[in-house]
């Protein structure tokens, strides 16, 4: 069997508030493919953005190991990680984080901007990513004169700029209708199958339908699918009577 692309082994984040310390992750232990889809299940506060921000060099563990494609990420320094980050990751958010003052065209060639090659060349290539993601007429639109949908297409062509081979995605159809999140599913299940390691964090169970790989998290640890289950149905049940006490 070929080696995994990811590996995280006894993985700990924990926030120390003072008086009190939040284990976000306790011995999470964790392989994903190479070209799979992992789709990480999880209820709010489960430590799903913080497993995502820790293999995508945004934060660092407390303890154990993240390899990605055989390198350890918690061993490198700031500028390492910077490198990684840029040449290896490309992040998509709920938010859809694009600069405000800048153009639908210029927010997909800004992550470019470290690489050596002439702004017009970095142009060509932010329109031909636009135009992947059906936003070729949309290229001297600012984000508020774009919907939702648009901005998140915008932001995965952003992803897409240096050619990651993962791409971490956290929440994507939060912000969305359904329409448009399920338009997004499409497209990174496109991006899957053009060759790249998509995973994606999020409350969408559409998104199951799309994945090659399941992963249930509960209180920061990796649990199985029949533990979540039942732990959900748990979850719904004091909700609905909470409901009915109100
Ligand atoms: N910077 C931080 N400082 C302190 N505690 C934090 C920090 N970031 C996250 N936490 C805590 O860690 C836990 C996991 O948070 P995380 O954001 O990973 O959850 P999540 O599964 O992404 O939730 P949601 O679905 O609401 O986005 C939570 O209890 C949260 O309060
Ligand atoms: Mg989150």
């Amino acid at each position: 069997m070929a080696s995994p692309f990811i590996r995280i082994t006894s993985l700990q984040k924990h926030f120390d508030m003072g008086r009190v310390v939040v284990r976000a992750l306790s011995s999470v232990e964790l392989t994903v493919e190479p070209n799979s889809f992992t789709v990480v299940m999880g209820p709010s506060g489960s430590g799903k953005s913080t497993l995502l921000y820790l293999i995508g060099g945004l934060d660092r563990p407390t303890g154990g190991h993240i390899a990605v494609n055989g390198q350890s990420i918690e061993t490198l320094d700031e500028n390492q990680l910077a490198v990684y980050r840029r040449r290896t990751v490309g992040f998509i958010f709920q938010s859809f984080n694009l600069i405000p003052t800048m153009s639908a065209l210029e927010n997909v060639a800004f992550p470019m901007r470290f690489a050596r090659i002439p702004r017009r060349k970095r142009l060509v290539k932010a329109a031909e990513l636009l135009k992947r993601v059906g936003l070729e007429d949309r290229a001297y639109h600012k984000p508020t004169e774009l919907s939702g949908g648009q901005q998140q297409r915008v932001a995965i062509a952003r992803a897409l700029i240096n050619d990651p081979q993962l791409i971490l995605a956290d929440e994507p159809t939060g912000n969305l209708d359904t329409h448009s999140g399920y338009s997004i599913m499409q497209l990174l299940s496109e991006l899957h199958r053009s060759g790249r390691t998509v995973f994606v964090v999020t409350h969408d169970t559409r998104m199951i339908h799309f994945a090659t790989h399941k992963t249930f998290l509960l209180d920061g640890r990796v649990v199985s699918e029949a533990e979540y289950t039942a732990a959900s149905t748990l979850i719904t049940d004091a909700e609905n009577t909470e409901k009915m006490n109100l």
